[in-house]
């Protein structure tokens, strides 16, 4: 464990700073069968994206001087009470615990009496649809199993910060098993395949709105729960052959029938949202001409070369294979022009300047709505969370505090 510093008082403070990705769902978790402890309704699969694009950091610091446990968020300080914090600080020092009576050794270090103070931040919108508490949560369980000292799975104490956290723990294409006991002790992700598996498969995230959404998705997956009979038939009778169906897509690198499944799983996620009573709508019209756009430029060429998904906000997330990522950029340049950004319009991954060919234009028979995404991150499948050795990367300075902002 990295030592970082003492504090005024010459105590030892305990310092780590990880990095976690965020994961975008191609099998939709929607809906609790328990809400205390985060356990769902069905099985769900998500792809790992690259932190190089989008991660969240945290550092976690340990001292004998902390009075109290206390968390930052973006530079701001949060309510250490908020039950779900509550519940991944407890769940870490329970697992701590039963490390240290297991231990057969000479004592560990012991740091479970001591309180502890967390900064995390995102290099992208925070709850603008692109899954922050996802990224977030594996973080704070990530960062904090390395600085008490817990080996074990980790599933538990990130989806008891926030369910879809917990495939967050793991790099490439992740599934997160429901599971049946009702302590929740099998509900845990597992890795399906690495993310070197499909080194061609590319991500766009255009984004359409960065502003917060109007339901949540807690509130929303509860609303449904009570109301949507679609639901219920969805998590008994669709997505258990869907997470098979989608497995073998991803082993086999079959790109069609993963577009496909893809997006015919976020549409029934979205067909439960308007089963819901009242109903709940997260596409926007921007997100339905994207859904047009996508089927378009796919009958175009005859064939599944692209796919969207949308979780509960307006930005659509795009899949696609290396080879068709600038013909489809340039088709979503020509139908949402950007506005003065034209330069920082496409952020991330580099992709290759291509014409729209004549025929396409035509195919897309769509009337060009200038401003309507506001920008595209491009990005590919990665690693699961991160150690980082540098101690300049910590979040925290020498007293416990979050540093000033460079
Ligand atoms: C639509 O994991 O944010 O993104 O467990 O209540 O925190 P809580 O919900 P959350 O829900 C994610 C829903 C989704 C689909 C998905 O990621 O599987």
């Amino acid at each position: 464990m990295p030592l970082g510093g003492t504090m005024a008082c010459e105590k030892p403070l305990a310092v780590v700073t990880c990095t976690a990705p965020v994961n975008i769902a191609v099998i939709k978790y929607w809906g609790k069968r328990d809400e205390e402890l985060i356990l769902p309704i069905n099985s769900s699969l998500s792809v790992t994206l690259h932190q190089d694009q989008l991660k969240t950091t945290t550092t976690a610091a340990i001292s004998k001087d902390f009075t109290e446990d206390r968390v930052w968020l973006n530079g701001r300080e949060e309510d250490v009470g908020q039950p779900r914090l509550q519940a991944c600080l407890q769940e870490i020092r329970r697992l701590a615990r039963k490390r240290r009576n297991a231990w057969d050794g000479d004592p560990p270090p012991s740091s479970l009496s001591c309180k502890v103070h967390v900064a995390s931040v995102n290099n992208f919108p925070t709850a603008a649809g692109l899954a922050s508490s996802a990224a977030g949560y594996a973080c704070l369980a990530y960062t904090l199993a390395r600085v008490y000292g817990v080996e074990s799975d980790l599933s538990e104490v990130a989806r008891r910060g926030s369910g879809s956290a917990c495939r967050s723990l793991y790099g490439g294409f992740v599934e997160w098993q429901m599971g049946e006991q009702t302590d929740g002790k099998d509900s845990v992700a597992r890795q399906v395949a690495p993310e070197s598996h499909w080194p061609e498969l590319r991500v766009l995230i255009l984004v359409v709105s960065a502003e917060k959404k109007l339901t949540g998705s807690t509130v929303g997956m509860q609303a449904s729960v009570k109301t949507s009979p679609l639901l219920r038939f969805r998590a008994e009778s669709v997505v258990p052959a869907r997470m098979a169906e989608m497995t073998r897509c991803i082993q086999e690198r079959d790109f069609r029938g993963f577009a496909q499944l893809t997006m015919q799983d976020s549409n029934q996620f979205h067909a439960t949202c308007l089963d819901t009573f009242p109903p709940i709508s997260y596409l926007s019209p921007i997100s339905w001409r994207i859904i047009h756009l996508v089927h378009r430029f796919n009958t175009h060429h005859g064939d599944t070369k692209v796919a969207y998904t949308f979780d509960a906000g307006p930005n659509a997330v795009i899949f696609t294979l290396e080879d068709t990522m600038a013909d489809f950029v340039a088709a979503v340049r020509h139908t949402f022009p950007p506005g003065s950004n034209g330069d920082t319009f496409l952020k991330g991954l580099q992709v290759r300047p291509a014409p729209l060919p004549a025929e396409l234009k035509a195919a897309l028979a769509m009337e060009p709505t200038p401003g309507g995404i506001k920008y595209i991150i491009a990005t590919q499948v990665g690693p699961g969370p991160q150690i980082l050795d540098n101690p300049c990367t910590h979040l925290l300075g020498p007293d416990g505090l979050p540093k000033p902002a460079a």
